[in-house]
């Protein structure tokens, strides 16, 4: 198939490779001009594991091409995959505009066409942009709902390998031409999940809200454990070998980080306050005294440096020196090259704001 992939972020790329190596002709577009131009050398803005050979590959086997003009696209008419940020609104709402760009880039291109929104956009976006296209007259370009969930650090091996895929799509046939573009990542047994457009978008907010969830339960258990005398990893092993539990998630940690369970989090929220319910465990979450509450706590920076160092006896220590404090931020995922959106980064600021000096020193770790 010819797919044209909008946004060539971390999804996009990662989503653009995958479908170039299972055979499609893949164009990817972006606005970020030095992002195309370093993608066309082959040069991977981020580390990701296995992504600079693949890249390198279909490129190479002409099946992958980077570009910041829509209008090259004209040719690679079959689907179209919108990948770009939706980051939060000031009051907590997905921002749905660099969205609407691509979904009017589109409508300006063609008049009948598939445009699968892989961004993650919540429940009642796919009814929102459909009514917007029928308003212009676009009636014959099709929506499909297809929520992401590769993890920074294993995305390329997500994608590949994929738990499951998610398809929302109304009409047989757009449902038979994405079941086929999916179907070469599952040669052994088949995880396709088809289902109506909103099923698809709640789909992606549940299952984050629920292993920020999990995340945040666990370090709750971990404040309970050091009290105690307890040891959380013990805890969370023998928790994790329940098969109703399962071992992923309950990791206690720093908080939770990255560039989408936060966003998300709120983005349900507003969802929830549009619809007038009122979800009581989001309600708690999404308060950032309760975050902070949970997540601050002053035994987690024993993690950042390896040794019970409580946050108060480290910013005393920070505040008597005059040279800056070399520190060492832990990723949020390992294999990763991101720290930006990490509990770490708040952390600094923190300690930025007590006028502690920092060294920075970014780590890529093998945290598995
Ligand atoms: N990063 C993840 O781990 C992950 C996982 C699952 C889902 N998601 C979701 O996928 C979406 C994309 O996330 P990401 O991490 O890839 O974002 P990103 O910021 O890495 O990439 C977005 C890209 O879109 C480009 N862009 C913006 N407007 C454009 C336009 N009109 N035309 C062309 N390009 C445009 C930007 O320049 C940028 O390169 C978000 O909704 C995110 O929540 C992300």
């Amino acid at each position: 198939m010819n797919i044209t992939i909008i946004g060539t972020g971390y999804v996009g790329l990662v989503t653009g490779a995958c479908f170039a190596e299972t055979g499609n002709k893949v164009s990817c577009v972006d606005v970020d001009v030095s992002k195309v131009q370093k993608l066309q050398a082959s040069k991977i803005p981020f580390f990701e594991p296995g992504l600079a050979e693949l890249v390198a590959r279909n490129i190479e086997q002409g099946r992958l091409t980077f570009s910041t003009d829509m209008t090259s696209t004209k040719d690679h008419m079959d689907v179209y995959f919108v990948c770009v940020g939706t980051p939060s609104r000031a009051d907590g709402a997905a921002n749905l505009d660099y969205v609407y760009q691509c979904i009017d880039q589109i409508a300006d291109l063609t008049d009948e066409t598939i445009v699968v929104v892989k961004s993650t956009v919540p429940i009642g976006t796919n009814a929102k942009l459909r009514f917007y296209l029928d308003q212009k007259g676009k009636d014959k370009i099709h929506l499909v709902s297809n929520p992401e969930f590769l993890r920074e650090g294993t995305a390329v091996e997500d994608s590949l390998k994929p738990d499951r895929v998610v398809i929302g799509a109304r009409g047989d046939k757009v449902a038979e031409k994405m079941h086929a573009l999916y179907k070469p990542f599952f040669l052994r047994s088949e995880r396709i999940f088809m289902m109506s457009p909103e099923s698809a978008e709640l789909t992606k907010y549940a299952a984050n809200c629920y292993l920020a969830t999990r995340i945040t339960y666990m370090n709750e258990i971990s404040q309970l454990c050091e009290e105690m005398d307890a040891d959380v990893n013990q805890v969370r092993q023998a928790m994790g070998a329940d098969h109703r539990i399962g071992p992923q998630y309950l990791y206690p940690s720093v908080g939770i980080g990255g560039s989408c369970f936060p966003k998300d989090l709120r983005a349900m929220k507003s969802v929830y306050d549009e619809k007038g319910l009122r979800p009581e465990i989001l309600k708690k979450f999404c308060k950032p005294t309760t975050i902070k509450k949970i997540d601050s706590s002053k035994r987690y920076v024993s993690i950042l440096v390896g040794k019970a160092i409580c946050l108060e006896k480290f910013l005393r220590f920070g505040e008597r020196r005059s040279k800056p404090i070399p520190m060492i931020f832990v990723n949020r995922q390992p294999w990763t090259s991101f720290a930006n959106y990490s509990m770490h980064m708040q952390r600094c600021g923190y300690l930025i704001l007590r006028q502690v000096k920092i060294r920075k020193r970014y780590l890529v770790m093998p945290l598995k």
